[in-house]
């Protein structure tokens, strides 16, 4: 099933953040969502996954759902290695071998058991997706996944993404139009509201 978005809206204290957004977010594909910063994105995410609520409006879709999701900020534990980040939260059944291996074709061998925080931002954010990727999902949610990633990387990651996540709902906020285009699917354009 789609994703049904109904005139969404949601403020902070008095600060309007988006206000009648709609949207569908077809089914088995990939959907990017584009807009200026701080028009909402993440806002909107977070609704999505259920960790934050709409002041207004309706999400029809997401019932019953498991989510993957890459945060804005990587949400890793610092003093963990790679690995270990991936294997405290991804199902049993996911072996420590096929977690370096995947570790190895995003280009993090040799690294994957230093702790994170000796990582550099792109490798921090590769282990982040690897570690949604691993995760039981049926729609994925992307903050920005590939940032901090090199253009040839970048490609590498987003093939990589692409392969991993074959037939389940991928959203992507992103703000780089090569990515969008890469990833294909439709774009969702998040207008900031006016606010008077
Ligand atoms: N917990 C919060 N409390 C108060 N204001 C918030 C909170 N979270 C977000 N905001 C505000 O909501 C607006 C939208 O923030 P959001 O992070 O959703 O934007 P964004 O589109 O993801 O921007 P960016 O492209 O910079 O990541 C901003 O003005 C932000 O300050
Ligand atoms: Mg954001």
């Amino acid at each position: 099933m789609d994703i049904i978005v109904r005139n969404l809206s949601k403020k902070y204290g008095e600060k309007k953040v988006f206000h009648n957004f709609s949207a569908i977010i077809k089914e088995g594909g990939v959907t990017s969502i584009m807009a200026p910063s701080g028009a909402g994105k993440t806002t909107f995410l977070r609704i999505l996954a259920g960790l934050e609520k709409a002041d207004e409006g309706s999400i029809e879709g997401m019932e019953g759902k498991n989510i993957g999701m890459v945060f804005q900020e990587d949400r890793l534990c610092e003093n963990l290695n790679s690995v270990s980040n991936i294997s405290f939260v991804c199902s049993n059944a996911i072996t420590r071998q096929q977690i370096l291996e995947e570790l190895h074709k995003v280009g993090l061998a040799g690294s994957e058991l230093q702790p994170v925080r000796e990582l550099s931002g792109g490798m921090r954010r590769r282990t982040a997706l690897v570690r949604a990727l691993l995760s039981v999902y049926d729609i994925l949610i992307l903050d920005e996944p590939f940032k901090g990633l090199d253009e040839s990387n970048k490609i590498e990651i987003m093939n990589y993404t692409l392969k991993k996540s074959m037939g389940k709902t991928v959203i992507l906020v992103t703000h780089d139009e090569n990515e969008v285009k890469f990833m294909g699917g439709e774009i969702i354009y998040m207008y900031p509201h006016i606010i008077k």
